[in-house]
């Protein structure tokens, strides 16, 4: 590899970098002038279904995430391919569908879109995407390919698009054109984390902190069901409907609050008479984790892994009993993971629905976690998860550059 070049990871994410950069070569002639971006997914730890309802969040960026190799042509066409999926977008870049196509392609034709709205481009490109990340699974794979859609571009043509640019050119894709009412927390956590660092993301004022967190002494586990819902998307959005009806209810009653996140525990309580019998569950979740989610953060301040992490499985029977996103196989792999000795909290992650669980353990103690939880789960459901061990991650990044040298 040429100097100066950022090697993420492991040997392996650098051996699936340098693949990557071929197999543009091979679709698209050969590789020269390719660049190849790389923007991690993300585990939310806590403030799980907070980020839409103005509260706070800890996510943080792991190690696996989005590639991208992009190459600029001389004219304007567009050409969009994945290594993960058959189905390729070419049309002109000044004339994109304004229309989501129900494919893959919507999530980075919604972001060109977006960033054409601040500076239109006059080039096209040949892109190609791939990753190591689960599609789906809970793990923002589609924030991923946005802000490394977004991301690359800005690079390559020289853009001086900040930050939150793209952060908001993520979010214009998956709220307005794929039709996700996604809040901030995915595009903000895949943008702007640092290694070695969790975020804090206030979503009611969007401001950001940077927490430190060992990443010797602690490892992410993330275990995932293999189950992927095709109308978690609806449902989703039925919860992001049902809180903005508790607000409406309890707006009147919670003087000056400007978000559920903001609305007391006890006017939720006094007022419940008010809410249909789910609306109400979720408000009470929301209230409850906002105040699990200021617990979290001072344990982890303090060095209290074990306060950190039974806030973490707290927060996972809240999303079961009280906003009900989990699944069966979610249960019983988090019911699994607390059993283990140097387990310190375990939760679904992402959206609920299925997908994955995340983990947050003691390193020395992961031999022989997987296969328990493998147990457990074959178990219940005559079939394995996929039990993986992830690091803590950095932002969007440009990972190969020029010619390699081997
Ligand atoms: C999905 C959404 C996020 C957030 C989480 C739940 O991942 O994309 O914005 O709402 O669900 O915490």
């Amino acid at each position: 590899m040429s100097p100066g070049n950022d090697i993420i990871g492991t040997d392996s994410s650098d051996i699936a970098l340098r693949e990557h950069r071929a197999r543009f070569g091979a679709r698209f002639g050969d590789p020269d002038g390719v660049r190849v971006f790389f923007a991690p997914g993300r585990v939310n730890l806590m403030g799980a279904h907070l980020d839409y309802n103005g509260g706070p969040v800890m996510p943080m960026a792991i190690d696996r995430g989005t590639f991208v190799a992009l190459r600029p042509r001389a004219d304007a066409t567009l050409t969009l391919a994945s290594m993960l999926d058959p189905f390729e977008y070419e049309g002109p870049i000044d004339a994109l569908p304004t229309e989501a196509l129900g494919r893959w392609v919507d999530y980075p034709i919604g972001v060109i879109r977006a960033l054409a709205r601040r500076a239109p481009f006059e080039f096209g490109a040949d892109v190609l995407f791939g990753g190591n990340l689960p599609i789906g699974a809970g793990l923002s794979s589609s924030a991923s390919i946005c802000v490394g859609t977004a991301f690359s571009l800005d690079a390559v043509f020289g853009r001086s698009d900040a930050p939150r640019d793209l952060i908001e050119a993520a979010l214009w894709s998956e709220r307005e054109f794929v039709g996700v009412k996604c809040g901030i927390m995915d595009p903000f956590a895949v943008t702007l984390a640092r290694p070695g660092h969790l975020l804090w993301i206030d979503c009611g004022d969007e401001s950001v902190e940077h927490i430190p967190i060992d990443a010797n002494e602690v490892t992410i586990a993330v275990a995932d069901t293999g189950v992927r819902r095709e109308l978690a998307q609806g449902a989703f959005n039925e919860r992001v409907a049902q809180c903005a009806l508790a607000f409406e209810a309890l707006v009147g009653h919670a003087g000056g609050a400007t978000s559920l996140a903001e609305v007391s525990a006890d006017v939720v309580e006094r007022h419940a008479h008010e809410l249909e019998p789910p609306v109400l569950r979720r408000a009470q979740h929301v209230v409850a984790e906002v105040a699990r989610t200021h617990a979290a953060k001072a344990a982890l301040l303090a060095g209290d892994l074990a306060g950190f992490g039974s806030e973490m499985t707290a927060a996972h029977k809240s999303l079961r009993d009280l906003f009900e996103v989990s699944i069966p196989e979610l249960d019983v792999l988090v019911e699994a993971a607390v059993e283990w000795d140097g387990v310190f909290g375990t939760r679904l992650t992402g959206a609920g629905f299925g997908g994955c669980i995340v983990v947050v353990m003691r390193t020395s103690s992961r031999e022989g976690f997987r296969e328990h939880l493998e147990a457990a789960y074959r178990g219940r459901f005559d079939r394995s998860p996929d039990v993986e061990f992830f690091g803590v991650g950095a932002g969007p990044r440009e990972v190969l550059v020029g010619p390699l040298t081997s």
